[in-house]
């Protein structure tokens, strides 16, 4: 996998080298980290851990625009961590989240909060891709009549509800979790029953409308 990853990130040298030395300190005991002092190791540890993540998400956490990596920068670090351990479990399923939440890339609880907590932090550079825009008005009466109530009109994070935020989120990311969730499809269901429930009432041009609407909502603010 050390090598897989190296491979993936071969034009950027300083996430080779991160991700060269987090494969060293997986597979030895990591000694320069236990000497390091209380202050500096979690940043170095939160680099290090941080870079498996950008190599998919993006330094910024700004996922990809052709909607099969989500934005994940300034989502709150509570629904981060929530969903890592979702992936971690298998709960919800994804076979690279699967492989990146594992205990051998986040060794304990510690670690997943340092990352979620970072994560938090970002801020996005990365634009989200938007859809035609012929849609918009459908997709904001769709959301208001049949997701505001849980997700919030402004469609921001909801941390007490474990809720990410959508807005600001890629539309091809958005319109694929609806399709996928709405089949049924194996292996693709992130929520309970009850929500693909919801998105089975969705047309296609439904789910290309509030997919747009949202991905032009301003995305999520860092938190400090
Ligand atoms: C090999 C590529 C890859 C790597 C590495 C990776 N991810 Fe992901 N991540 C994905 C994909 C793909 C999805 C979308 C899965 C889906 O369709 O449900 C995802 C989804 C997520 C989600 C859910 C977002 C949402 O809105 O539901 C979070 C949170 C997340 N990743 C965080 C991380 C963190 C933190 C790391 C580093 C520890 C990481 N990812 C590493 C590819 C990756
Ligand atoms: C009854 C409350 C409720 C309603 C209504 C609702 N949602 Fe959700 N939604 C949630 C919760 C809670 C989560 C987070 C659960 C999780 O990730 O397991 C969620 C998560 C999502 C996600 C997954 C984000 C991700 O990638 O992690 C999408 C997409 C979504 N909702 C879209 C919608 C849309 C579109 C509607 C309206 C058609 C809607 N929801 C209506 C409660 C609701």
């Amino acid at each position: 996998m050390c090598r897989m990853i190296n491979a993936l990130n071969r034009n950027s040298w300083l996430a080779v080298l991160t991700m060269a030395s987090q494969c060293v300190v997986a597979h030895a005991a990591p000694a320069s980290a236990a000497q390091a002092s209380a202050s500096q190791a979690p940043v170095a540890e939160v680099r290090a851990l941080f870079a498996n993540c950008a190599a998919c998400h993006g330094p910024d956490g700004g996922g990809v625009a052709d909607g099969t990596i989500p934005a994940i920068g300034a989502q709150p670090a509570s629904v981060v961590t929530q969903q890592l351990l979702r992936f971690r479990s298998g709960e919800r399923k994804d076979l690279r989240m699967q492989h990146f939440a594992d205990a051998e890339h986040l060794a304990d609880r510690q670690q997943i909060d340092l990352v979620a907590q970072h994560v938090a932090g970002l801020r996005r550079s990365t634009p989200a891709a938007r859809g035609d825009g012929t849609q918009l008005a459908l997709g904001a009466r769709r959301w208001s009549e049949g997701c505001a109530g849980c997700h919030g009109a402004s469609a921001g994070a909801v941390a007490t509800r474990g809720i990410a935020a959508l807005a600001g989120q890629h539309a091809p990311y958005i319109a694929r979790k609806l399709r996928e969730e709405s089949n049924g499809m194996p292996g693709a269901p992130t929520l309970s029953q009850s929500h693909a429930a919801f998105f089975k009432r969705l047309t296609p041009v439904d789910r290309a409308a509030l997919a747009d609407y949202l991905s032009r909502l301003p995305p999520p603010e860092p938190s400090p």
